[in-house]
């Protein structure tokens, strides 16, 4: 099902049921939305308790007046299936439906989000909510979309989870002994005599078995995508068509997001970044990145669901957003190709654990804030930017980034246990990237490359099945491909490959990975230019962490190391493979380095993002397109006004002044 607004959406979630007995509060609400410009709210996220006081018992007449009232104003609802918390009488009286810990203690009832999503008692009365929701809301004229539950995450280990899980093993190896040759257990004697004796992964059981805690994480973002799948199933039994959307969360480890995204129609998710503790472009490179991701797993727009207006309550230090953060936060989730700027949330609550969280609405209860202000800000400017809705973004770049991979690399016991620093090697590619004004696509190993020109796989540790070929087709038929060290090593049940790595992919590197150290956290080493460098490079970098030592078989030594047994061993090596190039990076080097590496490769293969001239310190470029039009969007996140560097052929400006030069986290929208 396809989500189409108009309009970019600009609200947040929003509690009435804690405001009940204050309809004064409530009817205040309602022109406070307006003003702000606000165009939705997300209704129901955590209601469960106020819909269904009693088992059976459903009051839903204060949810459908509100509902009523939002749409008299012209407001639009996202409303909620609200499993993300269950009412205390369901717990009391099925204690299945509580989590179990991985050492086998079964949690009280209390906060949310810990539900067991094997538990047929709670998966039935999820659906019997859901039906009747959609019964009586599905086709209410000002519900657009269902968020189904909050921020999926975590896992239950109970005896039906154990049940669930050996059967899904039994689908995926057949036989007891595919399974023992898959996971290797015949290391230090842990072979298995059937699938019944098979537990998932405890801190006072199996930790040691890779494959099992790498097939625990697969099985757990099955098991909850597949309650994802019976949720919507419910709204489907109960007449409603409307489009689904889950709220996810950044970078989030616990998840499986591209298979997750499969089960959804529209992707949404939570961003909570810590403004000000760095340079405030790094921060955004970061958001960004994420947000990039988020589009990417659908390849299609996606929004921001939830922002804090000002500080949050739960980070180690609750930071106010200074003034112009709240608006250019915002609009970075529309650079970056979504369709709406949310917040969490509309009214600030009264007690219990978020009463101090950051809200449009706050306790003082005025529009004389200076919060309320930028909300108001930034409500105008995204209705004057609203035909950016519905228009795509492309990227000739793509930055592969695979759950399997990570949880495998991350689990597994080698080159560095104190840290493999992989998040911030991809960012440091990520930020060369966008400083050169390029889009980028997150892709998995599962993703089609077809539309790339050029491939970033930093430490792409395990090669899923066929991904060799698949990046062997690419290079072949003239893309460029970046592969770093600590790739290629293990198979998709984390088997380490034999016969030499990157597996099958040596040839087309032209190299082979022999061995690799691992550096203390104090410890440098450098990468020093090869004199006459085809990429002209001429300056010397540190690195760190990771130094692979690499042999070549065909491909040309581009850079060397500096210091240590293996100083003049190759650190940057490139091949010429078909009609493409296949480069490969041996070291974690300083974020400076893929700044200039990065640029000349794509100087060289002709690809920029359209601008004349060189693209200022801390302006961020993304563009968006449709049928008509190819906007670009420039953020300024330095601390000076800076000129914006313009793209050829006819421009009309859409929002800023762009003479003038662009201000810090100011807004310039151009259309061409
Ligand atoms: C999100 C959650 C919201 C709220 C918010 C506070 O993770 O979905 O319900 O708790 O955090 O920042
Ligand atoms: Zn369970």
């Amino acid at each position: 099902m396809e989500f189409k607004t108009k309009k970019l959406l600009h609200g947040g979630d929003y509690n009435p049921e804690q405001w009940l007995d204050c309809p004064d509060i409530l009817e205040k609400d309602l022109d406070m939305l307006t003003e702000a410009g606000c165009n939705v709210v997300t209704l129901g996220v955590f209601s469960w308790s106020t819909l269904e006081p009693e088992e059976g018992r459903f009051c839903f007449d204060w949810l459908e007046n509100i509902i009523n009232k939002l749409y008299e104003r012209g407001i639009s609802v996202i409303l909620a299936t609200p499993s993300g918390a269950r009412p205390k009488w369901l717990a009391d009286k099925y204690p299945e439906v509580l989590r179990v810990d991985s050492e086998r203690k079964r949690a009280l009832f209390g906060f949310r989000h810990n539900h067991c999503y094997t538990s047929p008692v709670y998966r039935e009365k999820t659906a019997i909510i859901n039906r009747k929701l959609a019964e009586r809301f599905g086709n209410h004229p000002a519900v657009i979309l269902w968020h189904i539950s909050n921020e999926y995450g975590g896992e239950c280990h109970c005896p039906l989870c154990q049940d669930a899980f050996r059967k899904w093993l039994k689908e995926r190896y057949h036989t007891i002994e595919e399974l023992n040759k898959r996971w290797c257990t015949t290391f230090w004697s842990h072979t298995y005599n059937s699938f019944d004796q098979i537990e998932s992964p405890s801190p006072i059981g199996e930790t040691q078995l890779h494959a099992l805690n790498l097939d625990w994480k697969r099985f757990v973002s099955y098991q909850t995508t597949d309650f994802i799948k019976a949720e919507i199933h419910a709204l489907r039994e109960g007449g409603s068509k409307l489009p689904t959307t889950a709220n996810l969360m950044y970078y989030f480890n616990g998840l499986n997001y591209f298979e997750l995204a499969k089960a959804i129609d529209v992707v949404s998710w939570d961003t909570y970044p810590t403004w000000h503790k760095q340079e405030v472009i790094e921060t955004a490179y970061d958001n960004g990145m994420c947000h990039d991701l988020m589009r990417s797993l659908k390849r299609k727009p996606f929004f921001q669901m939830e922002s804090c207006p000002t500080s949050t309550n739960w980070q180690g230090i609750s930071k106010l957003k200074k003034p112009g953060v709240l608006f250019a936060q915002s609009m970075q989730a529309i650079a970056h190709g979504g369709e709406g700027a949310l917040y969490f949330q509309i009214r600030q609550s009264r007690g219990a654990s978020e009463k101090f969280h950051g809200a449009v609405i706050d306790h003082y209860g005025g529009t004389d804030t200076r919060v309320f202000r930028e909300v108001c800000h930034t409500g105008s400017a995204l209705d004057k930017i609203s035909e950016l809705a519905g228009s795509n973004v492309k990227s000739a770049v793509a930055l592969l980034y695979d759950w399997d991979s990570q949880w495998a690399m991350e689990d597994s016991q080698g080159p560095r246990n104190k840290g493999l620093h992989y998040k911030e090697a991809l960012l440091k590619y990520y930020r060369g990237f966008r400083k050169l004004g390029l889009n980028v696509d997150l892709v998995d190993m599962t993703g089609d490359l077809t539309d790339y020109k050029i491939l970033a796989a930093p430490m792409c540790y395990m090669f899923r099945n066929g991904f060799e070929e698949k990046v062997r087709k690419f290079v072949k038929n003239g893309g460029i491909f970046v592969a770093t060290y600590w790739s290629g090593i293990v198979d998709d049940t984390d088997r380490c490959f034999l016969g030499g790595v990157p597996h099958g992919l040596m040839d087309v590197l032209g190299i082979r990975s022999m061995e690799i150290d691992g550096l203390y956290d104090w410890e440098k080493n450098s990468l020093i230019p090869v004199s006459d460098n085809l990429l002209g490079l001429d300056r010397t970098y540190t690195c760190k962490y990771l130094c692979d030592l690499v042999e070549l078989r065909g491909a040309e030594a581009v850079m060397t190391y500096g210091d240590d047994f293996y100083a003049g061993y190759p650190a940057l090596t490139v091949n010429a493979y078909g009609d493409g190039q296949a480069w490969y990076v041996a070291a974690d080097a300083e974020k400076e380095f893929q700044v200039e590496f990065l640029r000349r490769i794509a100087e060289k293969a002709g690809i920029s993002c359209g601008v004349e001239g060189e693209i200022p310190e801390g302006l961020e470029i993304t563009t968006r397109e449709n049928s008509e039009a190819t906007y670009y969007i420039y953020q300024n996140w330095g601390s000076q006004t800076v000129e914006i560097p313009l793209p050829k052929g006819e421009i009309q400006t859409l929002y800023g002044e762009t003479e003038k030069g662009l201000e810090p986290y100011g807004l310039a929208v151009l259309k061409v």
